[in-house]
């Protein structure tokens, strides 16, 4: 990824789908002097996602789109990142999948995180899967986006342990501390930071 020049940030828009923690960690990313990128929009598939009271909270456009027609809505979804001049994108609990065709607009440009230590668990339902497993540890990745899921190049992970009594729940939590401090790293690494 390429900074923007002078002392502009590169125009970002953040994906969401539910509660918005990593956007809120990103949000506080971009505001600090040394982050290369400031966070303009925020999209959500979800009109209830409880992440999008964190764009009201931090001043921040927001645009719903419901997916229910993938074509339409990517088309509409094209148009509103040119308006706002975005050039990268952050996916931060996402929970719809891309065409190839949006990915190839944005080619290079759009990263990920996902709750697993990719290339192992993609998909749903992660945390369920290593435990049935009886994985030793599981983690987060963040990864370009391409037009395979969870399959882009891979720019950092965090490793966690599994404890004796973990639980989903337990693990999902455990793990999400770790991506709200990876998310920031993989962006200044993303950028040769
Ligand atoms: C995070 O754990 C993220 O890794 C995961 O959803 C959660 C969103 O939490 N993403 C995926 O599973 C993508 N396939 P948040 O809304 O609090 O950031």
């Amino acid at each position: 990824m390429v900074p923007s020049t002078g002392c502009n940030k590169t125009r970002t828009a953040v994906f969401i789908s539910g509660t918005g923690t990593n956007l809120k960690s990103l949000i506080k990313f971009s505001r600090n002097a040394k982050s290369p990128i400031s966070i303009d929009l925020v999209i959500s598939n979800n009109s209830k996602a409880k992440g999008l009271d964190y764009a009201k909270k931090f001043k921040i456009k927001k645009k719903v789109l419901n997916f229910k027609k993938k074509k339409l809505s990517e088309e509409k979804l094209l148009s509103i990142l040119k308006i706002n001049n975005i050039n990268m994108i952050c996916l931060a609990g996402f929970m719809k999948i891309l065409s190839g065709n949006f990915i190839k607009k944005f080619k290079g440009k759009i990263l990920n995180i996902h709750p697993s230590l990719l290339p192992k668990y993609k998909g749903l339902n992660s945390h369920k899967r290593v435990l049935n497993n009886k994985e030793k540890y599981s983690g987060c990745t963040v990864h370009f986006v391409n037009a395979r899921l969870d399959s882009g190049k891979i720019i950092l992970q965090k490793k966690v342990k599994i404890s004796k009594n973990e639980t989903e729940t337990s693990l999902a939590k455990k793990i999400l501390v770790q991506e709200h401090k990876l998310y920031p790293k993989a962006i200044l690494k993303a950028f040769n930071l």
